[in-house]
């Protein structure tokens, strides 16, 4: 089969990986990155003009992982030409690029969400950009005299992201990821991840797009349950609605009040929790997009290799406001480690950092504290100006 993945960060660079090890796979595509030397490079101009390319090419399956194009309706647009694509049409993207409208949803199916808070009685509180924003859009509030500044920070950093803005219970507890891959009919859930999204374990602390991840994460016997049966209600409202996509959907969800509470859905794997999740894969990826293609997800089993993937992120100081871009990033490949490039750039043969997040890092131990023990190692060995990583992983 010959595949194309739209998209040019980690989790990108993961999929490539990992497609690249599948017995089914004839050629690799990638739109756009020059510094993945899995994938070979389609430059476009346009969605329709990157639709015409994979008829040309022959590309039987498309997998799209930011949720740039998605929300713009390349989904939309392939289906035109009759491109297989994996990610939601435009109308289900809203799930991800409003929260408002994905509360709607919840509230209709009874999904647990937090409360929207009409008038603030008790701090803290947490204020919500309705609109996309990286990641970013989500602060904590913890007293009136800080409710309206805050407000106004968040207006001028994501002018289109915080239009409108609202606030909702702050709930204290355990998170996970869970990815999910829907068909059209069945929902094929992989085991859940957990994600590090403050860039330090400081209370107050901004948060970023996920500074490192593990997968699976061990539940109690009593979340098990409780996940299974939002995992039944989330199968049931995609299916109740009729949802005409093949695509991933992801359900962020904290522990409390002693069940699960949906944070929010994002239309897309997850970055970095995709290369953990990929990374501890063993049943063959192009085989699952394929049965997606097919609508057979009913009939895959996942497999998975002993133990835990953790993936840690190396970033830019500054990041996630401003982080410093142009540092020279070297490094020797090591047995044990996966490398996948993020905000990199080749100069000369050369890989600088362009962008918050640069490399992300994983591999495989019996425990995610001995795996990120490895990979905080060989983070140390990375030679980079201006490097970050998040300190004291597996924490809060
Ligand atoms: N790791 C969180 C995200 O992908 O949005």
């Amino acid at each position: 089969m010959n595949v194309l993945v739209v998209g040019s960060g980690g989790r990108e660079h993961a999929i490539c990986k990992s497609l690249k090890k599948s017995k089914l796979l004839n050629k690799l595509y990638i739109a756009s990155s020059s510094t993945f030397k899995e994938a070979i490079d389609i430059k476009y101009s346009d969605y329709d003009d990157l639709a015409q390319k994979c008829k040309a090419l022959q590309i039987d399956i498309v997998i799209v992982g930011p949720e740039g194009p998605i929300c713009e309706g390349i989904t939309d647009i392939f289906r035109k030409y009759k491109v297989n694509i994996i990610a939601p049409t435009q109308k289900w993207s809203y799930l991800e690029s409003s929260k408002l409208v994905a509360k709607k949803l919840m509230n209709h199916y009874s999904i647990n969400n937090a409360p929207i808070i009409r008038a603030p009685v008790s701090f803290p509180i947490v204020l919500k950009a309705d609109g996309l924003c990286g990641g970013k859009g989500v602060r904590i509030v913890n007293s009136m005299d800080t409710l309206v500044a805050q407000m106004e920070k968040l207006k001028e950093e994501f002018p289109e992201g915080a239009k409108n803005i609202f606030m909702e219970e702050y709930l204290e507890g355990e998170e996970i990821s869970l990815i999910s891959l829907w068909d059209g009919k069945n929902l094929l859930h992989f085991p859940p991840a957990r994600d590090f999204k403050k860039l330090s374990a400081a209370k107050n602390s901004p948060n970023t797009g996920g500074m490192g991840s593990y997968c699976p994460v061990e539940l109690t016997e009593v979340q098990q349950d409780r996940l299974d049966l939002y995992k039944t209600k989330l199968n049931f409202m995609l299916s109740d609605e009729n949802a005409d996509f093949i695509g991933f959907i992801y359900s962020g969800l904290i522990w409390a009040k002693n069940d699960w509470y949906v944070l929010e859905y994002n239309m897309r794997p997850g970055d970095p929790e995709t290369q953990s999740i990929l990374n501890q894969l063993e049943t063959d990826f192009l085989y699952i997009l394929n049965a997606a293609i097919y609508q057979k997800l009913d009939e895959i089993k996942l497999r998975l290799k002993p133990g835990v993937s953790a993936t840690l992120v190396i970033a830019s100081k500054g990041y996630p406001e401003n982080p410093k871009d142009g540092n020279l990033i070297e490094y020797q490949t090591q047995k044990d480690i996966v490398i996948q490039h993020s905000g990199v750039e080749l100069r000369d043969e050369k890989l600088y950092s362009k962008g918050g997040r640069n490399l992300s890092i994983t591999t495989t131990d019996s425990e995610p504290l001995y795996a990120f023990s490895t990979l905080y190692s060989y983070a140390d060995k990375v030679r980079m100006k201006n490097k970050y990583v998040r300190p004291g992983l597996p924490g809060n």
